[in-house]
């Protein structure tokens, strides 16, 4: 499930942002085409803007992506469209994961030890380090109320993947609860079916989101900086997801 029914308001760039151009493609076809080259990926669906569902229909008329099925709107929030794309799946058990459309330098590497993950877990997160100190705030971020040991900390990114079953019970749970807020899935698993232990997979440094404007810009870099060498970031990316879950961190900030 390609998640693209933001508009994007921080990126501010007039339209959403999943349609800003990198390297001569879209955004969102770089997504595309980074979850379709997955072996184990069967099919993929995209829930997309509705004023801007065009653009991705444009896509398959190529038959470059032959993978994707399905094309819907996405809803009003983030979680409303990972419902709107859970109800379009039938009733048989499947793996689902759930990806940023923002999100297009995800790898095969992350997909593959989600999707394996889901063999053992019903719910799986991909998280990294924070490289920075994350604090607590309140007064509107004026004041530090605390500021959690950064070793027990991960920036949570996606793909977030779930067994059919695991992630549609706890959305009929969180349905009935009318203070029910969240802006990821894993939470909802979290919250809602708190007997389903979580796993976390590595992600990466350069599986960022777009989220501001300079970030269009960024990875407009990355891309650059990735098309030289694939297999080399690729190698890079294989031994750091390795080493972080031996990681030895020495002192400092
Ligand atoms: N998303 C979605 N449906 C929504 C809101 C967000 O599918 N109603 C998707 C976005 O398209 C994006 C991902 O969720 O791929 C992460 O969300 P975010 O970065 O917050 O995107 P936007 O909502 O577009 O950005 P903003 O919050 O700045 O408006």
């Amino acid at each position: 499930m390609i998640l693209a029914g933001g508009i994007g308001v921080r990126a501010g760039l007039g339209m959403p942002k999943q349609l800003a151009r990198i390297a001569g493609k879209t955004i969102i076809e770089h997504t595309i085409g980074a979850v379709h080259g997955s072996p184990l990926v069967d099919e993929i669906i995209v829930m997309m803007e509705p004023d801007h569902l065009g653009a991705v229909r444009d896509l398959t008329v190529t038959g470059k992506y032959p993978k994707l099925t399905t094309i819907l709107p996405g809803g009003a929030t983030r979680n409303e469209t990972s419902q709107l794309a859970l109800a379009h799946l039938g009733d048989a058990e499947l793996k689902v994961l759930f990806h940023d459309a923002v999100r297009p330098f995800v790898n095969h590497r992350i997909l593959q030890d989600c999707v394996e993950a889901l063999d053992s877990y019903a719910a799986v997160d991909t998280a990294i380090p924070s490289a920075d100190t994350i604090i607590e705030v309140a007064h509107g971020g004026d004041v530090i109320t605390d500021v959690p040991v950064r070793d027990h900390l991960r920036r949570g990114q996606t793909p977030q993947g779930f067994l059919l079953s695991t992630i549609r019970r706890a959305y009929a749970a969180a349905n009935t609860d009318p203070d029910f807020v969240a802006t990821d899935d894993c939470s909802v698993v979290l919250r809602y079916a708190p007997d389903v232990p979580i796993f976390v997979v590595a992600g990466a440094d350069e599986n960022m989101k777009i989220t501001q404007g300079i970030d269009v810009f960024i990875a407009d870099k990355l891309f650059q900086l990735k098309s030289a060498d694939p297999a080399g970031f690729e190698a890079a990316d294989r031994e750091k997801a390795m080493l972080g879950k031996t990681v030895v961190v020495f002192g400092g900030n």
